[in-house]
């Protein structure tokens, strides 16, 4: 194996179990994000938000290749949650909802963080943030971290997160809307809707991506936190004394996704509990991920919350709308309203550990090559195909095999320009697993080169066993 430059995160992120890794791995680790950022950039995952305004902060835009990694991490999700399954079912809700939605959930009066102003450089920020991060017990020990100036604040005042908007033609007569902070409600409101026209018994669940928008007062690590985010939700319902047991199969089930089909490093990866609950939870934790440097709690940031949400949700949703909101046992004749688990990703958040996960750099015959050794099954595009000249008939050889698998559904990129290692390390720097290249051989005996990414190994096997080759290993 060549021999590995990138800074050392699966041992940091050993070392780091409860201790987190030293500050020299956390500035190493920094460095790794900005390469990230500029690599999605000059590869056309992610770029930032009306770039050619200035950009708009916290807000970012997926490219062509971003746009098919998050898809891929959706379509994953769904698959393992709605189709692969006969107790869960899918919803689309809209974004914009009653306003009472978001008094009976309780973000109207509690979904706030406190805010404090520097009374120097008016710079805000959480208190809550400041105070943890300096250890400090009070406002007035607090150093700004952009002027520097120490405890000259304003008093923490409660600041909601929602995006408020308003239904109607004029500001001033109309309903004030809200941009949703969480998919999750679209799902309470519809608990009935979805159980008696899929006729689900309970236990069953309801899944749902969708856009979620939260004002973050400091936002920021690139896709980690912004303010237009995607959620991958899910709300099991299940029979209350139960809840316990479910929480703990469906906690285990989602670590398992995100280590056996999404591919993050086990080491990368924990279970942290929480121990401050929210206000509709009795049992709550997050699946963390190892991003190192600014991210989370030394690096280890959320992709998941697992929440045991009690009959919270849908007692509110009666008490406010005056419907009642049980489950009829057929078999014991029996009503109640059912305990709901929860399962909430951010599909941007994983898409983020997905390509921090992949990314490496390695000395290859005196150069450095830059890999993003993404799951095949994920991996936006999944071969190049290259004629190893532009003559003797090469080009069209390969434009052949490229549309041929195209049709089969197979998203392949096709590359004539430069020399082939070169083409070969674009598409290594891109996530693509494989590359076939089309040579002398092929135009005699119709074999062409498979190349693998992560080994560099090649294979040479028939052009008509090009298909299967792939289906077998793109899975
Ligand atoms: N319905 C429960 C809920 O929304 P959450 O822990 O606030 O729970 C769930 O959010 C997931 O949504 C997080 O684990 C994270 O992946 C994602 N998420 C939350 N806020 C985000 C933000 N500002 N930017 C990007 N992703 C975010």
């Amino acid at each position: 194996m060549p021999a590995l430059k990138t800074p050392d995160l699966q041992g940091a992120a050993r070392a780091s179990h409860g201790t987190g890794p030293d500050a020299a791995q956390a500035m190493a680790d920094t460095d790794l994000m900005e390469k990230l950022v500029s690599l999605a950039k000059r590869r056309g995952y992610v770029f930032q938000s009306s770039e050619i305004y200035g950009g708009a902060a916290s807000v970012w835009d997926y490219g062509p290749l971003g746009v098919e990694l998050k898809r891929n991490v959706k379509e994953a999700w769904w698959k393992s949650m709605v189709h692969e399954r006969d107790d869960i079912e899918g919803l689309d809700a809209a974004i914009l909802m009653h306003p009472k939605v978001w008094e009976a959930s309780g973000h109207v009066a509690n979904f706030t963080d406190p805010l404090v102003e520097c009374l120097n450089c008016h710079r805000r920020f959480r208190e809550d943030t400041l105070l943890s991060e300096q250890a400090a017990a009070a406002s007035d020990q607090l150093q700004c971290p952009s002027c520097g100036t120490r405890g000259k604040w304003t008093e923490p005042r409660q600041f909601n997160l929602m995006f408020k908007t308003y239904k109607g033609p004029a500001e001033d007569s109309a309903e004030i809307v809200y941009l949703r902070p969480e998919t999750a409600q679209g799902i309470y409101v519809n608990f009935l809707n979805v159980q008696q026209s899929a006729r689900q018994k309970v236990p069953f669940g309801i899944a749902q991506i969708g856009k979620a928008f939260r004002n973050e007062i400091t936002p920021g690590n690139f896709t980690f936190r912004t303010l237009e985010f995607e959620q991958m939700e899910m709300q099991f319902f299940v029979k209350p004394g139960t809840d316990g047991e479910w929480f703990e199969q469906w906690r285990e089930r989602r670590l398992a996704w995100h280590r056996e089909v999404i591919g993050l490093d086990p080491d990368r990866l924990r279970y942290h509990p929480h121990e401050k609950l929210a206000h509709y939870a009795s049992a709550a934790g997050d699946v963390e991920f190892f991003f190192g440097g600014s991210i989370g709690d030394e690096g280890w940031g959320e992709i998941e919350g697992i929440h045991n949400r009690t009959d919270f949700d849908l007692k509110r949703h009666q008490e406010y709308s005056g419907k009642r909101l049980e489950y009829i046992d057929p078999a014991a004749g029996e009503r109640y309203v059912p305990y709901i688990i929860e399962t909430s990703a951010g599909a941007d958040r994983t898409t983020l550990a997905v390509l921090a996960n992949a990314y490496r750099e390695e000395a290859v015959e005196g150069e450095t090559r830059v890999v993003l050794g993404i799951k095949p099954s994920l991996a936006p595009i999944k071969t190049g195909v290259f004629p190893l000249v532009k003559k003797d008939g090469m080009p069209e050889r390969a434009g052949q095999i490229h549309e041929a698998l195209r049709v089969r559904g197979i998203p392949s990129f096709y590359d004539e320009s430069g020399a082939i290692g070169r083409r070969y390390r674009r598409q290594d720097e891109a996530g693509t697993p494989f590359g076939i290249t089309v040579d002398g051989e092929t135009m005699e005996n119709g074999t062409v080169t498979i190349r693998e990414r992560d080994t560099m190994t090649q294979a040479r096997i028939s052009q008509d066993e090009v298909e299967r080759y792939l289906q077998e290993r793109i899975g």
